[in-house]
């Protein structure tokens, strides 16, 4: 098929590309590298082995110039990484997630029906079902209340896919819940390399064990879990880029909507992630207890069946695969 990405150079985006490219597909992608660069994509064509990806630097909310990409080839099919993702940062800049999580997708998905293109793969999170009322989480799940802006744009995009989809049946909607992504490609080429302070655990932790960061500061031991440190589904971001060449396969030829949650189906605690870290990589990883995060659960796992059932995916790296991969790319990042 031939592909449209979104956000492509970014973390998951670049991953995902190598996996389309491996399976045959055709990519182009844009992507306007607010928190990326087109270097990963030189990567990607170093991986692949391939000659350059075609390649627009545009931000989606920029109707013309997307209109142009879109225009020049016929696409089969878009999937689409776009967007903001610093829950923090959300907070402290709502205007901005919602002008370009929402606005950026509105934008989009005109100029994809106006290029008769209706089949859409959309990146949204476990972070929809807020505190979730059932452990593990399946699909059916009822959404919950986010904690913060960034969680409401994917609310809310999945509710404007869904009423989209209900209003012209010839759309093809798939909604992806990722869990938490970590790793990196196994030959270090690409991975996750955030701006700034890391907001996530395990970026966090490859920055603590290569010196740039003191300690790590584990939110909070007082958790109901069993060793009182949040639980998450991490999984690894080689699986999670799969579970979209998956997705593309069970669409081909179909309309409707279909939510999935991409997860592996285990919970880590922090503490459980870290001392794999260490097994894993033979490095230390010094940490200290420090207050809850506010907005953090205890507790977020998922029950991924749903998506093996019909996807025919299920996630294949373990958590000291993720724990080498993303040590593998940090150090790297060095060289
Ligand atoms: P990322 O920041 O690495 O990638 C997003 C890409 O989108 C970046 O390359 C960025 O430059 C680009 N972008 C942002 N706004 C744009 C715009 N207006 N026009 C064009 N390009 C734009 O993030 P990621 O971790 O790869 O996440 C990809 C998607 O998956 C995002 O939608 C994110 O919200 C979602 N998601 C991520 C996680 C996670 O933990 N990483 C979890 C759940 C969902
Ligand atoms: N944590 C620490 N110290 C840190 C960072 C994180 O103890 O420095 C803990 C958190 O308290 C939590 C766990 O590690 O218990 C995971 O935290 P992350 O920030 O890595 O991930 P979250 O589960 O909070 O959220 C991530 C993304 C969201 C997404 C969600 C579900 O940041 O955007 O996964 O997919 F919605």
């Amino acid at each position: 098929m031939n592909i449209l990405v979104t956000g492509g150079t970014g973390y998951i985006g670049s991953h995902t590309v190598v996996e389309l490219l491996t399976a045959g597909h055709k990519v182009t992608v844009v992507d306007n590298l607010c928190n990326s660069s087109a270097d990963s994509l030189a990567k990607v064509s170093e991986i692949c082995h391939c000659s350059s990806i075609p390649f627009a630097e545009c931000d989606i909310r920029d109707r013309a110039a997307l209109g142009r990409v879109m225009d020049s080839d016929r696409f089969d099919a878009v999937i689409h990484f776009a967007g903001l993702k610093a829950v923090g940062e959300s907070v402290e800049k709502p205007w901005e997630y919602y002008d370009n999580n929402i606005g950026g997708t509105l934008v989009l998905l005109d100029v994809m029906r106006q290029h008769g293109v209706k089949n859409i793969i959309f990146s949204s999170s476990a972070t929809v079902y807020g505190d979730p009322q059932e452990i593990p989480i399946t699909e059916t799940c009822p959404k919950g209340q986010c904690t913060n802006p960034y969680g409401w744009t994917k609310s809310m995009l999945e509710q404007v896919l869904t009423d989209l989809q209900m209003a012209d049946s010839e759309w093809n909607v798939v909604l992806l819940r990722y869990f938490n992504p970590i790793g990196a490609h196994p030959s270090g080429l690409i991975g996750e390399n955030p701006n700034g302070i890391p907001n996530n655990l395990m970026p966090y932790i490859t920055q603590t064990a290569v010196g740039i960061r003191k300690e790590l500061g584990i939110f909070g031991n007082d958790y109901p879990t069993p060793d009182g440190t949040g639980v998450r589904d991490y999984i690894h971001v080689v699986d999670l880029a799969r579970g979209h060449v998956a997705a593309l396969k069970a669409i081909a030829g179909k309309c409707g909507i279909e939510t999935f949650n991409l997860g592996t189906g285990t919970g880590y605690s922090v503490l459980d992630v870290v001392r794999a870290f260490e097994k894993a990589n033979g490095v230390k990883v010094p940490y200290s207890i420090k207050p809850r995060r506010a907005g953090d659960i205890a507790a977020c796992y998922s029950d991924p069946s749903k998506a093996f059932r019909v996807l025919g995916w299920k996630a294949e790296y373990g958590i000291e695969d993720m724990c080498r991969h993303s040590w593998n790319f940090q150090k790297n990042l060095l060289k």
